[in-house]
């Protein structure tokens, strides 16, 4: 277990709990660095002179089952402050010489908790009112207080709701003040953080650029780095921090699969080879990938194929350039964190099929992975920092294997071509209507069916357009985007009237789950 060992931070400790990453994402939006360990991993020695404070998260564990989750007790004999939360309140409180027992009554949603003392912990919470809503989400609780802690606040059914052993700088809350329905609960993690801990901010993006770039230099020496460019977000950035950092050394491929949206390959180019001046190869492999896809219309084939020849296609290509050490990838922070997820979730296996994985494996690369400790919105923030247009930073996710997966059934060049047409037209429209940046990802997909239509005088027998417009906060689960009617009609007539090969527009309402958001 490493920590970063430079930058002053707050270690969450995490037990499970669903709102983690939003604990550490709270704490960075306070300008503040912060990193998640598990709390099977983490060992007192691991704590070093960095760490200022130490959130211990909830989870779906209880106190008693000790062979369920592992503590190392040393850690309360460091003099950091601590904050638990929820189960880490409970926790801390057992540790502390306390107890706790099964409530009487569960709490899930909303309560009410009431002040009892003043604390650091709660300077300009209230804000002039006696008490506060708060998210709860417990079954246990503390019965007994340790001694040395005093009652900060309570709730109805939750005596020890804020807790506080103020020499010690302890602190316990049972509610979850990292979520947006517990009223002014980021100003407890403020609290927390700047009153109790003392720690400066620290984690601005310009501050994470600097950081990253000299970081990057480091590693890298005087060795030569490739990446595969793909034009989306976390690919456009590391580029471009590579970019700043080493300059030439960075050799981006760019694979056109034949799959891509309209005019993206010019796009990618001008943006990166032309305005950036970034080593971009640009291979046009549409021959290839076409061929390779002929009469194959089952998805997860189709799958494999593109991320295979993708594969063979940029080794190829890196293999021409002498001397390259290392390969830059995008991998963010939950990527990390779910893969060693305490509670086992499956979100790491539904995803692992997003990424193009083993790229390194035969050609014995070193990875530079210099977004691994950002969320996608840092990743967001840093990319404007590095002077990329708003354009890039702020894209639809689309997906490695592209238009295949949009377009059930055999892929023809014709149908491409009618599809990049739909697709065009579709997102041009959403942003003349200020609706772009709405919505989380939009797209137009062609049905492998033909309907009878009429278009003057004549019967028309053609494809079928799906379109899909989703609104999201991660790509797990998401929603339809409720059009007015008036832009339907506007983008259905554009679609028929402009583009031959399709007389019907059709819009997907499913929400996912049970649906999903790409149709293969
Ligand atoms: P699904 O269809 O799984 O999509 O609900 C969730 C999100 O992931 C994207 N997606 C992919 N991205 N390679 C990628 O890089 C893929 O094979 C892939 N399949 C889906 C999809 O566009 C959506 O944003």
């Amino acid at each position: 277990m490493s920590l970063d060992q430079n930058l002053e931070k707050v270690v969450i400790i995490d037990f499970g709990s669903q709102f983690t990453q939003l604990i550490a994402r709270r704490i960075r939006e306070l300008g503040v660095f912060s990193e998640i360990v598990s709390h099977k991993k983490i060992r007192t020695s691991d704590i070093n002179q960095s760490v200022r404070g130490i959130i211990l998260s909830g989870g779906p564990l209880n106190v008693y089952q000790i062979n369920k989750y592992s503590f190392d007790k040393k850690i309360l004999e460091l003099n950091i402050p601590i904050l638990g939360i929820c189960f880490g309140h409970q926790i801390l409180s057992k540790l502390n010489g306390g107890r706790v027992k099964q409530s009487k009554h569960r709490e899930f949603g909303l309560a009410n908790i009431f002040r009892k003392r003043d604390s650091l912990l709660t300077k300009n919470f209230y804000n002039m009112k006696k008490n506060k809503k708060v998210w709860m989400s417990h079954a246990d609780q503390v019965s007994k207080l340790p001694k040395n802690f005093q009652v900060i606040a309570s709730s109805t059914n939750s005596k020890y709701a804020i807790v506080e052993n103020k020499l010690k700088k302890f602190y316990g809350v049972q509610f979850h003040p990292e979520v947006t329905h517990t009223e002014n609960g980021k100003k407890l993690i403020s609290n927390f953080v700047f009153l109790i801990c003392k720690i400066k901010k620290n984690w601005s993006s310009r501050d994470q650029k600097i950081k990253l770039i000299n970081e990057v230099r480091d590693q890298v020496g005087t060795h030569k780095v490739i990446c595969a460019l793909s034009g989306g977000v976390d690919s456009s950035v590391v580029a471009q921090l590579l970019n700043k950092s080493i300059g030439k050394k960075l050799y981006c491929i760019f694979v056109n699969t034949g799959l891509l949206r309209k005019n993206e390959e010019t796009q990618v180019v001008r943006t990166f080879k032309k305005r950036l001046k970034m080593n971009l190869i640009y291979v046009n492999a549409e021959k290839e990938f076409l061929g390779k896809l002929k009469n194959v219309s089952d998805p997860e084939k189709k799958r494999k194929i593109i991320g295979n020849l993708f594969i063979k296609i940029f080794e190829r290509y890196a293999k021409k350039i002498k001397n390259v050490k290392f390969l830059a990838q995008g991998t963010l922070y939950p990527d990390l964190i779910e893969s060693k997820s305490v509670t086992g979730s499956q979100t790491s296996k539904i995803k692992s099929h997003h990424n193009v994985g083993g790229l390194p494996k035969k050609m014995n690369l070193k990875l530079v992975e210099p977004l691994k400790f950002l969320f996608k919105d840092e990743v967001r923030k840093l990319g404007l920092e590095l002077k990329l247009s708003k354009e890039i930073i702020s894209r639809h996710p689309f997906p490695g294997p592209g238009l295949a997966i949009r377009m059930p059934g055999v892929i023809t060049n014709e149908k491409l071509k009618i599809l990049k047409e739909a697709d065009y037209y579709f997102i041009q429209a959403l942003r003349e209507h200020g609706l772009y940046h709405k919505i989380w990802q939009a797209y137009a997909a062609l049905l492998p069916v033909k309907t009878v239509g009429v278009m003057g005088d004549n019967r028309t027998y053609e494809y079928l357009c799906l379109l899909r417009a989703i609104t999201s906060e991660d790509g797990m689960t998401a929603d339809f985007f409720e059009f007015r009617k008036s832009f339907m009609q506007t983008i259905s007539n554009k679609i028929v009237n402009s583009i031959r090969g399709i007389n019907r527009v059709v819009y997907d309402v499913t929400s996912k789950p049970p649906s999903t958001i790409e149709l293969e």
